[in-house]
């Protein structure tokens, strides 16, 4: 048999695309100067196939789930781990991954031995991790390693109950010419990895980094092999963490775990309401607390604005944890439908606690805090609003309002503004809920 022939070709370094010419705009993702050669060897050998199996015979087995003994990372998983199933953990360098999985690793030694692959930290730099978050367990088995044939081989002898990868980006095959960290490296070596789980039934964690613009590096490929991708958020500046499920074979996308990065660890915050609550500015302008809801979870959040006289011809709009043409959309129906005059202002809106909140539900908390900055006057500090907002200024009824006024009569507030829509359901409720029909009805009650 004639030799394996190679053949030449590009590959955008971002979303996985191949061209057999080099490009400067990749059509797919349209990433600049995103293209570096890969080589390819024709896959001449005949792949090993399946048995069909009848769906009825399929035993549930493989859906086993086990804790990892972190409440909010179980929840995150959609109620542990299942057994052979990968999960993809991504965030920003230094936000706390290794700490994370650490953790998880501890809770799931008691299956038995666990293996931690690292490609980044030396054994001594996890120790003093280890050491400093009071882990000890003799069944952590460290591996510096990041050849992939090397990780397999040694995780087919030790016969581990899980294994962590830490990072995806450092990991090669060597049967690839391309370096550690490309797409091609990240799909093989993620790949690979993934028979291996499958095929013995352990589950795999996979640790990738994130880019600037807020992907897994190499990922997008990553994201469609594993099973769950969790992604691992929050503000450096603070100590708070969200762990979020944003795909799940296993569970509901959007359920998310909350942690506060403390000296010893992550610790589970089990109320987190109340945390993101408690450093509440209160009778100050531009301030206004929201009942969201992620996944199953209502969770009460100060939304914050700042208007002020731009001293730029163009005015600036920012945007931290809401979506930016979400703000855009509002300003503009504040400008059309009150008559408030934003044009001329710099605008920032903020989450507070580094949340990063997507749902429209937030809508009337953002005009709201919007509108009390720019009039200088506060909200009452016992009221909370909810409610999606249209471009003719309606407020639209949201999903599972009862949860999220019963989370904020929980937390001691008093008085709702809430869409007609919603408030016709919520009579029962302690709270006094107030039904509107559109923003300037809202802001009417609100400013008096
Ligand atoms: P790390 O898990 O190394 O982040 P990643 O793997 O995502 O890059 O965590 C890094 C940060 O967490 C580091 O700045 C130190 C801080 N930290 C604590 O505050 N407390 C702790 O107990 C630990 C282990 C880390
Ligand atoms: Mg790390």
């Amino acid at each position: 048999m004639p030799p394996p022939k190679t053949k030449i070709l590009y590959q955008c370094q971002s979303c996985g695309y191949t061209s057999l010419k080099w490009l400067g705009k990749c059509p797919d993702c349209g990433g600049w100067n995103s293209f570096t050669e890969e080589e390819r060897i024709a896959k001449l050998k005949k792949r090993e196939t399946a048995e069909p199996i009848k769906l009825s015979e399929i035993s549930h087995s493989t859906g086993k789930r086990h804790s990892t003994e972190i409440l909010e990372f179980d929840r995150a998983l959609g109620g542990g781990v299942v057994l052979g199933s990968v999960v993809l953990i991504g965030g920003d360098p230094g936000i706390g991954k290794s700490t994370l999985i650490l953790q998880a690793l501890k809770g799931l030694t008691k299956l038995g031995q666990v293996l931690y692959v690292s490609g980044e930290e030396s054994p001594e730099q996890i120790k003093i991790r280890a050491d400093r978050m009071k882990i000890k367990s003799n069944n952590i088995i460290l591996l510096p390693e990041t050849s992939l044939e090397g990780i397999i081989s040694i995780a087919q002898d030790i016969n581990p109950q899980a294994i962590v990868i830490d990072s995806i980006q450092t990991i090669f095959s060597l049967e690839l010419p391309s370096t550690p960290g490309s797409v091609a490296q990240i799909r093989e070596c993620a790949t690979k990895l993934m028979f291996f789980a499958k095929k013995y039934g352990i589950p795999l964690f996979i640790i990738g980094h994130v880019t600037k613009d807020g992907a897994i590096a190499g990922p997008r490929v990553l994201e469609h092999i594993v099973d769950t991708v969790l992604y691992f958020e929050g503000d450096r500046g603070t100590p708070f963490r969200i762990l979020r499920a944003v795909k799940n074979r296993f569970g509901a996308a959007n359920e998310i775990g909350v942690f506060e990065m403390t000296e010893e660890g992550l610790r589970e915050v089990d109320n987190p309401s109340q945390l993101f609550m408690s450093e509440r500015p209160l009778g100050v302008p531009g301030s206004v607390v929201t009942a969201s809801l992620e996944g199953t979870r209502p969770l009460l959040v100060e939304i914050q604005a700042l208007v002020s006289t731009s001293s730029f011809g163009v005015p600036r709009r920012t945007a931290l944890g809401v979506d930016y043409n979400r703000i855009n959309l509002l300003i503009a129906v504040l400008d059309k439908r009150i008559g408030m005059h934003l044009g001329g202002m710099d605008i920032f809106v903020n989450v507070v606690g580094g949340l990063k909140i997507e749902e429209p539900a937030l809508d009337l908390a953002i005009i709201t805090a919007i509108a009390s900055s720019f009039k200088n006057s506060p909200i009452d500090s016992g009221t909370f609003v909810f409610g999606e907002i249209g471009l003719s200024g309606e407020l639209r009824a949201i999903s599972q309002a009862e949860t999220r006024v019963k989370e904020a009569e929980k937390l001691g507030l008093k008085r709702g503004v809430v869409p007609t829509g919603n408030a016709g359901n919520l009579k029962g409720s302690d709270i006094d809920v107030i039904g509107v029909k559109n923003v300037e009805e809202a802001l009417e009650i609100l400013f008096f």
